[in-house]
């Protein structure tokens, strides 16, 4: 699995949950970070080479763990490596929607934010520097919940929390109100896909 940093850790702590026996290779794309205020077609790029050195280094399945390449780039590498399994990581707008009547948080990189239209129930919290500040003060918890304190008192109205860029997932401990995540989803097809 790829990301461009700490992020796509939450979804690989997810996927060694669900499948203990499965051996993973993480690749932290440092060097092209951060991917959120890039041109869709830079991400694609991007994303092209680390699939070729996951590929390159024995893989036989591979893990977008970061929302912002899945948007930009999923539909595309799935045509250029027809063979290879796919797996994305898509925010998990439809179990918040459905578990309340209340608004929901989304919170996203810009470059998620844009590329996809929702319900008049999510409100679009677009975060330009949020995945970097997580990746400065990770594991930090204390540095952590101050950021997870911030974001939240930044928007009103809203009833729950999707985590729209998997960096987020590191601030859900610190959240006051009820999150949803999409790194579970991913391990569940993950599993179905490999056994
Ligand atoms: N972790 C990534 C995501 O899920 C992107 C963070 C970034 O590099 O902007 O969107």
């Amino acid at each position: 699995m790829f990301d461009s940093g700490v992020g796509g850790l939450s979804v690989l702590s997810a996927c060694k949950r669900e499948l203990p026996n499965v051996s993973f290779l993480y690749l932290d794309d440092g060097e092209n970070r951060p991917y959120g205020d890039k041109s869709r077609e830079e991400v694609i790029d991007i994303s092209e080479k680390c699939v070729r050195r996951l590929i390159g280094a024995g893989c036989n399945a591979v893990v977008v763990a970061c929302n912002t390449a899945t948007a930009c780039a999923v539909g595309t590498l799935r045509k250029r490596f027809p063979t290879l399994p796919i797996i994305g990581t898509e925010p998990a707008v439809k179990p918040a929607l459905a578990s309340s009547d209340g608004k929901v948080l989304l919170l996203a990189t810009p470059l998620t934010a844009k590329l996809k239209e929702y319900s008049d129930r999510v409100i679009i919290g677009e975060e330009r520097t949020l995945a970097s500040e997580i990746e400065r003060v990770y594991p930090n918890p204390y540095k952590l919940a101050e950021l997870a304190h911030a974001v939240e008192n930044k928007y009103r109205g809203f009833s729950s929390i999707v985590t729209g860029c998997t960096h987020y997932a590191h601030l859900i401990p610190y959240f006051t109100r009820p999150v949803f995540d999409g790194a579970d989803g991913v391990a569940k097809r993950l599993k179905n896909l490999l056994l």
